[in-house]
């Protein structure tokens, strides 16, 4: 069996954040990197996995990226949506719930996506990061981006 190629090396931190966040997981996790770092981590590897995609010899560049989009999505489970405060009072514990549980889904499309590769479904795993994924970020992004970002 060949050892698996090493990620990179700024991803064991968010890693360890990861498992932080799912050990403490009734609290949201503020620690580690900013929620719009990791994001932009989410956006370089959905990039890598379109491209990846569109090779027939792209398996483990997908599988890789699709694996540190992943960790990253987790760790972003842990942060409080950015338009927190905008939001009233009584409706901040409904709202930081409705925020987790959609990037909970988000994760799973990230994983179903996995398994489709895994399983040598190439085209529906096109499908859906074409589909679901994007529009579960553009979703996202209505929900709980600040009304001036
Ligand atoms: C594949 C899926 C996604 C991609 C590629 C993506 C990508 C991005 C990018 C590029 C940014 C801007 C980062 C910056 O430069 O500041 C961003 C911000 C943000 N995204 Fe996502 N996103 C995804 C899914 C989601 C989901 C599912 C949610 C919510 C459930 C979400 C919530 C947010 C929020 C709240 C911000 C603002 C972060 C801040 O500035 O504090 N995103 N995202």
């Amino acid at each position: 069996m060949t050892a698996p190629r090493p990620l990179r090396r700024w991803i064991l931190p968010v890693l360890a954040l990861a498992v932080v966040s799912v050990a403490w997981s009734t609290a949201p996790t503020q620690d580690g990197p900013e929620l719009h770092d990791l994001m932009r981590g989410v956006k370089k590897s959905l990039r890598t996995v379109g491209d990846a995609l569109k090779d027939p010899a792209g398996d483990a560049q997908a599988l890789e990226a699709l694996a540190e989009m992943e960790v990253l999505l987790l760790a972003s489970k842990g942060h409080d949506p950015t338009n927190l405060s905008e939001v009233e009072r009584a409706d901040r514990e409904s709202h930081r719930a409705a925020y987790r549980a959609d990037m909970a889904r988000t994760l799973i499309t990230a994983l179903e996506l996995e398994i489709a590769i895994l399983e040598g479904r190439r085209d529906a795993a096109a499908e859906m990061l074409r589909g679901p994924l994007l529009q579960q970020r553009n979703d996202g992004h209505d929900k709980y981006q600040p009304a001036d970002g």
